[in-house]
């Protein structure tokens, strides 16, 4: 079936179809979706009768007419108010996107759902993705709703009740001495030996086709308005690169006005190649020699999205920050303890982050700032 939308290198511009199996660039980097046309705004009127999940926004997905999703009822989590938490360090409209509640606990969710969908609807019957924990325990439960096979390479130190529940929505499961670098290429392996799909981060293009509803989703949450800040803890960046392309595509079609958000990217001082080039005014990242965070998704040593994140940063006014370990477990705590929200330490580092750029007056008081709680904490413990 020819589908209706093309994929465009991030890099070198080539435009290529979106038949068969699409990876990477013949350049080495990521495609990324073109739509031939936007939902006029007159659409926005569809979205009443339909559920809250990211699909609800389905023309702004790679679906064709008629397909339907792997679905798990992904997305439509809480944008919530943190009045306490604004209260006590001096914020006057702070909020957090809440995707604790996704299926598999966490944002990685919505990639996933779209990189399955587009992978089963190509006839893939075996998936593989290298992890730092939540995507793949994603992969593990989307596979299954699709009665295909998934393997995951995961470092060993992944916390354990992350690698069970990898292994309880029945994938098979192969841990790695090393960090998630050294699973790409224990993924790319296997991919390379048994026909397996490769559903790493980049390395297909719909995973930041189903992120990008984080930005959908917040922008219809605010009334089809956008914030003034977005704080987002990035690892392989899906996330960032995911929100900047649905601003950017939201803009064109009219469906939002006026500034975008400035981005801004909160790492962990042991692992944080992004902070590293952008204070460099690198357009790359040199790979992190020894990464080491308990944030173990913000553990990404040299992230194949470091041109597209770095440009999503500059392009939209942001900056990157990192905090330590233990700045981003007491915030994680504070969100915990004062606003009921059970965040993940990635989640707690953007928490960390926003009191960091506030205090050396990078962001206001005043300014409208979300925060993303990416996962679920009880992921991380026990
Ligand atoms: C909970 C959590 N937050 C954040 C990230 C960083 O993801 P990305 O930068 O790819 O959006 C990950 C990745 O594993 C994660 O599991």
């Amino acid at each position: 079936m020819t589908l209706p939308w093309s994929l465009e290198c991030s890099a070198c511009g080539r435009i290529r179809g979106a038949e068969g199996l699409p990876g990477v660039c013949d350049c080495g980097q990521p495609l990324l979706v073109r739509y031939p046309s936007a939902p006029p705004p007159g659409a926005q009127a569809h979205l009443r009768e339909r559920p809250w999940t990211m699909w609800r926004y389905r023309e702004w997905l790679p679906l064709a007419d008629g397909e339907s999703p792997v679905t798990l009822g992904e997305g439509g989590t809480p944008l919530l108010a943190v009045e306490r938490v604004a209260a006590r360090h001096g914020f006057g409209d702070l909020w957090v996107k809440d995707e604790s509640g996704n299926p598999t606990g966490s944002f990685k969710a919505r990639g996933l759902a779209a990189a399955v969908t587009r992978a089963v609807q190509a006839g893939v019957r075996r998936l593989v993705v290298p992890t730092a924990g939540n995507a793949g325990v994603a992969l593990a439960a989307y596979a299954t709703r699709a009665g295909v096979a998934a393997r995951v390479y995961a470092p060993a130190s992944t916390p354990p009740t992350i690698l069970t529940q990898i292994r309880s929505f029945g994938a098979e499961l192969v841990l790695v001495e090393g960090h998630i670098g050294d699973c790409g290429k224990a993924a790319r392996a296997y991919a390379a030996d048994t026909g397996a799909l490769d559903v790493s981060t980049l390395r297909e293009p719909y995973r930041i086709e189903g992120k990008k509803s984080l930005g959908l989703e917040l922008a219809e949450q605010f009334g089809w308005t956008l914030p003034d800040v977005i704080v987002y803890p990035t690892g392989g960046g899906t996330g960032l690169i995911g929100m900047w392309k649905a601003f950017g595509e939201l803009a064109a079609a009219g469906w939002v006005r006026g500034p975008l958000p400035r981005m801004y990217s909160v790492q962990s001082a042991g692992c944080a190649p992004v902070v590293q080039a952008f204070r460099a005014g690198a357009a790359a990242c040199t790979p992190w020699p020894e990464p080491r965070t308990i944030a173990a998704g913000l553990q990404v040593p040299s992230p194949l999205g470091d041109r597209l994140m770095l440009a999503a940063l500059r392009q939209s006014g942001g900056d990157a920050v990192t905090v330590t370990d233990a700045q981003l477990v007491a915030a994680a705590q504070q969100l915990q303890t004062l606003e009921g929200i059970d965040a993940s330490p990635e989640g707690g580092a953007t928490l960390a982050g926003a009191l960091e750029l506030k205090a050396r007056g990078v962001v206001t008081a005043e300014q409208r700032i979300v925060l993303f709680n990416t996962g679920a904490g009880w992921l991380y413990r026990g």
